[in-house]
Order: structure tokens, then C-alpha cells, then sequence
């Protein structure tokens, strides 16, 4: 049984492929596009899984694509003859949306060389949240678990509560498009002076500056109602049919302004990109933060009682709020976690797969996925032949020479970029396509922003832990493999680490695995073995781009940047 799951036509679009259950690629299209949150018909990616797998275009089974445009299809056209745009090209976005999907046997010909009819019968469209619950849920370790799909809105939808059982799960609530805890965040990260997609994190960050002391306030905004869900207050809000997300040609997804008039009203103008960072702005932040904190764990902890199990999976564009999640056990009474690596839009692809080969095909749970390298991968033989190529000259060393010299670098002040193993399926670095620092270094965040990223001052770095010493450096003892939970570190280690220790005493850690990841585990124990400290600071393989995905890309990244040295595999590359 061979199923290809589709993320399209929606940001972040991504495909996946399991073959007997078994996944064995999932890979971002903007990885290949090089252009960030790409939107449009993955066809890198889907060719990509065909060649991972070995199989050719008729071996699949089915295309299962996450979105369908007949979900709450009644419910849509009510709001939109409700809502009547003054913009046409909002609704014809919208319109042209839903043709493009049914458009999908089109395009898969096209990179298939076969005729439409080939594909007819083999797709299936699965609803956007059910694919996030799937994503979640069929991944996880648990038999039975509440699960729960929170995002800005896909199919209508921005929330879904489900319980989920072997190889089923039931919806049990919902909430319709307008009313989404994505669009309340979305439109405090425009006014914050943050317009990109997918900026919400730059708040996130932002909050630990800041004191919440305009909660009431936005009480105003956004309501905890009884039933264990939310609305918000829609006069704060564009119209649904005016401040939506678009895709123009060149697939780039962009958000129109989601605050009204009213909303300046209240809160101030939106800061322009030139103006500074305020008490203001940081008081706001910490505000929009803790409330939206409070409303995910009103909606769990409603969805705990209802169902009195104690395994939550969580998926979900607001799944990406690491610090929210790092509280999840604390705040609510569930006791384990599951959260997949692409909580994302990017995740869609594997949830659809899945739902398709569990709840439609009714087949046998497959073992939780517990790693992200699912995506490119290169040999040393492969690598070599191509810095020959270029000239580029190289050294190839055994694993223990290689980790010695990049520790020593590290600790000299240095700043490598690691390149090994596959590439990771989300938005974050873990290992495989990382740059790594020495975490104990006060001035690693300039050193790091001087020489390669130039990013805001105030966004923290992250620690990869070895698996062990979680409960000695941090308050909280979890396996986080995908960097998803922020947790507060011990206060006599914060010293210690102050590179990755953020401004409220937190740090968003991946516990490093040996089992799962040797080659990084190994490199973080020849650091502890100098230092002491088996931490190493990681950050995305990137500059103002999408994570590098090749050797080429990493190499272009090392000879724009004033990186200290390049390592692929097991090549290194020196200045
Ligand atoms: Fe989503």
C-alpha cells in the first residue's frame, strides 16, 4: 500500500510518502523553491518521495490531498452572502482556491507524464484540521488520546477537538471561520509592526519583555466561552471576506491587514518596521501571549475533562507556540504530549496520508514517529564530487577527528555549519541542517547576528541537550525531540548557558537522542567532554531563507557569511 499525502495550494505546501505504513520521505516545497512558506502544487517534494521510495507514479494507491472545499460548504456560502466583500479579488482568491484542488489530477499528470484519467480515482480529499488531528494523533505513541487542531483557519474551520482511539478518531467540537485564536494572534503580530506570514514567533519572543498587563483589555477582544471554546469580538476584526490570506502567482503567501479601525482604536496604530520597540509594544506582547496561552488551555482543559484521558496530541498552526506548549502540563491535566515536528500547514501532507490509511483504510497503526529526518540527504561521495567541482578545497576526517576539531572551534568562539544526515520535516533546525555555537559564550547572540543572521536582538537562540541531562539543567523533564516546548531552566545553570538562556530564564529545548540522531549526539558529547556542558546552541542552516537543502546551498550560505567552518557529512571546510 503506497500513499502520497499532499499539502497544495495552501502555505508551507509539502507531500509525504508511506510505503506499508512505513514513512519514508516527507520534504517542504520551499526547500526547493528557496522561497519561504511557499503555496503552490508541490511538485519537487511529490517527485522527491517518488525517487525516495523507489517506485514509479502508478505503483501509488492513492493521493490524499488535506483540504476540501465542500466542508461546511453551506456554512460558507451563508458567511460570504452575510459578509459581501468590497474587495472581488478576496473572494476570487478564495474561488480560484477551490478550483485549483480539483484541479490536482491535472497537475499530478503533468509531473507524471500520464494522462488525468490515471489518477481519477486514486485521490481523496481529507478536511484541513482533520488532517492536522491526523498528523497528530496517528503519529503519537497512544492507543488513546484528546486531541486538539488549532490554527488561523483551513476548510472553515480554526479549532477541532477530536478523541482518538486505535486507528480512529471522532470530531467532537468545532469553530467556524471568523472566530480563530490564529487571526487574534495574526492581527497583534501586524500591529506589532510584523506583516510576513508566519511571524507570529517574533511575539512569541518578544513576550518575556513584557509585563501582561493589558489582559483585561484584551478580554475585550476575545471571549472563553462555556462550552470550553472561544469567540472573538468581530468588531475588532476585518471581514473575513477582506482580511484573508492570498496566494498571488508567484505563490507567496501573503496576509492582508486582519485589525479594523476599531482595533486601532483601542490598541494604537500599527508600528511601522522604523519605528522602535516600546514598553508598549512589549507589554502588548506579553498580553496577547498570556491570553492566548489561557484560551488554549481553556480549550484543553474543557477537552480533558470531557474526555478524562490523560494523552493529548496537538497540532496545528498555534501548536507552533513553543512556549504555550512547554506549559501544557502544568496548566492542564494532562500528563503526556504529542506533538509532531511539522505542527504546521506543513504537516497537512503526512496528516492526510494518514488519515487515508487509518480512518478510511482502517489498516494497523504504524510505530510513533519520533524523528524529523525524513528529506534530502547526500553521500560523502556525492559531497566531495561536488566541491572538486567547484574547487573548494576539503579535508575528510573520521566522526571522533571531525567532532574534536569543531569543538575546538566552538570553543575558540567559532561558528560551524553542520550539515548531516537527512533534512528535517518543520520549521525547525534539529541536527541535520543546523549552525551550532558554544552555548556558554554571553556574546554568541552578536557574534552569531554579526556573522551570519542579523536578526531581531530580542529572539533567543536555542539549546540541543543530550537526552540525560534534561532534569539537570531544566525545571521540566520531557522528551522534546522537535524543539516544540519552551521550558524555564534551573536558575544555577542559567549562568552557565547564558547563549541560549532567554531574558525570562527559558529555553526552547531539543533533547538530542543517540538512538535517533548519533552523528549530533556525538558531536554534542565531544563538547561536553572539553566543557562540561552538554549543550550546544542550534539554529537554522539558513540566512533570510529557507533552510539550506543541499550541499550546494550550504556552501553558498558559508561563503556569504563570515561562518568559521562548513562541515557536510564528513567533510570539513575551513577559511
Ligand atoms: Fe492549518
Amino acid at each position: 500500500m503506497i500513499i502520497i499525502g499532499i499539502n497544495a495550494y495552501h502555505a508551507d505546501s509539502s507531500a509525504a510518502i508511506f510505503v506499508d505504513g512505513q514513512l519514508i520521505a516527507a520534504i517542504e516545497e520551499e526547500r526547493f523553491k528557496r522561497i519561504k512558506h511557499w503555496a503552490g502544487f508541490p511538485s519537487e517534494s511529490i517527485l522527491f518521495c517518488i525517487k525516495e521510495a523507489g517506485i514509479r507514479f502508478d505503483d501509488v494507491d492513492y493521493f490524499a490531498i488535506g483540504r476540501d472545499p465542500k466542508a461546511k460548504f453551506l456554512k460558507k456560502i451563508l458567511y460570504l452572502s452575510k459578509n459581501p466583500s468590497g474587495s472581488f479579488s478576496a473572494v476570487k482568491n478564495r474561488l480560484e482556491n477551490s478550483k485549483k484542488v480539483s484541479s490536482l489530477e491535472v497537475e499530478l499528470a503533468q509531473i507524471a507524464n500520464l494522462p488525468p484519467s490515471a489518477f481519477k480515482n486514486k485521490i481523496r480529499q481529507v478536511e484541513h484540521h482533520r488532517s492536522h488531528i491526523a498528523s497528530a494523533f496517528f503519529a503519537s505513541p497512544f492507543e488513546e488520546a484528546a486531541c486538539v487542531s488549532i490554527d488561523g483557519s483551513g476548510d472553515f474551520t480554526t479549532t477541532m477537538t477530536a478523541v482518538g482511539k486505535g486507528n480512529q478518531f471522532t470530531v467532537l467540537d468545532s469553530v467556524d471561520f471568523p472566530h480563530s485564536l490564529g487571526i487574534f494572534y495574526t492581527a497583534f503580530t501586524q500591529l506589532l509592526g510584523f506583516p510576513h506570514y508566519g511571524d507570529e514567533y517574533k511575539v512569541m519572543g518578544m513576550a518575556p519583555y513584557g509585563k501582561p498587563v493589558f489582559v483585561d483589555k484584551l478580554e475585550h477582544v476575545i471571549h472563553l466561552t462555556g462550552d470550553g471554546l472561544f469567540q472573538l469580538n468581530l468588531k475588532y476584526f476585518r471581514k473575513g471576506t477582506e482580511g484573508v490570506i492570498s496566494y498571488g502567482d508567484d505563490h507567496i503567501p501573503v496576509v492582508q491587514p486582519m485589525y479594523s479601525e476599531q482595533m486601532i482604536s483601542r490598541f494604537g496604530a500599527p508600528r511601522r518596521k522604523e519605528d522602535p520597540l516600546t514598553e508598549y509594544h512589549k507589554n502588548l506582547a506579553a498580553s496577547v501571549q498570556r491570553i492566548t496561552e489561557n484560551a488554549i488551555f481553556h480549550i484543553m482543559e474543557s477537552l480533558q475533562k470531557k474526555t478524562g484521558l490523560k494523552n493529548v496530541c496537538v497540532a496545528g498552526g498555534v501548536a507552533q507556540n513553543s512556549v504555550a506548549n512547554g506549559k501544557i502540563k502544568t496548566r492542564t491535566s494532562f500528563e503526556n504530549i504529542y506533538i509532531p515536528s511539522a505542527g504546521h500547514d506543513a504537516g497537512i501532507s503526512i496528516g492526510a496520508a494518514l488519515y487515508v490509511q487509518h480512518q478510511l483504510l482502517k489498516r494497523k497503526r504504524i510505530p510513533s514517529i519520533r524523528t524529523a529526518y525524513t528529506g534530502s540527504r547526500f553521500t560523502n561521495g556525492e559531497i566531495k564530487q561536488f566541491l572538486s567541482s567547484k574547487n573548494i578545497a576539503f579535508k575528510e576526517l573520521s566522526d571522533d577527528l571531525l567532532f574534536d576539531k569543531i569543538t575546538d572551534c566552538l570553543v575558540e568562539g567559532g561558528v560551524a555549519g553542520w550539515f548531516t544526515g537527512r533534512s528535517e520535516f518543520g520549521p525547525r533546525a534539529l541536527g541535520g541542517r543546523s549552525i551550532i555555537a558554544d552555548p556558554r559564550r554571553a556574546d554568541a547572540k552578536e557574534i552569531l547576528n554579526s556573522k551570519i543572521k542579523r536578526r531581531e536582538s530580542f529572539r533567543p537562540f536555542a539549546p540541543s541537550i543530550l537526552k540525560e541531562y534534561v532534569d539537570e539543567y531544566f525545571e521540566l523533564d520531557d522528551d522534546v525531540p522537535f524543539m516544540e516546548k519552551v521550558f524555564p531552566i534551573k536558575e544555577s545553570k542559567r549562568k552557565m548557558i547564558p547563549a541560549v538562556t532567554h531574558v525570562d530564564g527559558s529555553g526552547r529545548l531539543q533533547t538530542v537522542d543517540k538512538n535517533i540522531s548519533p552523528r549530533y549526539y556525538g558531536l554534542i558529547e565531544s563538547f561536553k567532554n572539553k566543557t562540561g556542558i552538554p549543550i550546544l546552541l542550534n539554529t537554522s542552516f539558513n540566512e533570510n531563507e529557507p533552510i539550506v537543502n543541499t550541499p550546494e546551498e550550504a556552501l553558498n550560505c558559508f561563503l556569504r557569511t563570515n561562518m568559521d567552518m562548513l562541515i557536510l557529512e564528513n567533510i570539513l571546510i575551513t577559511r
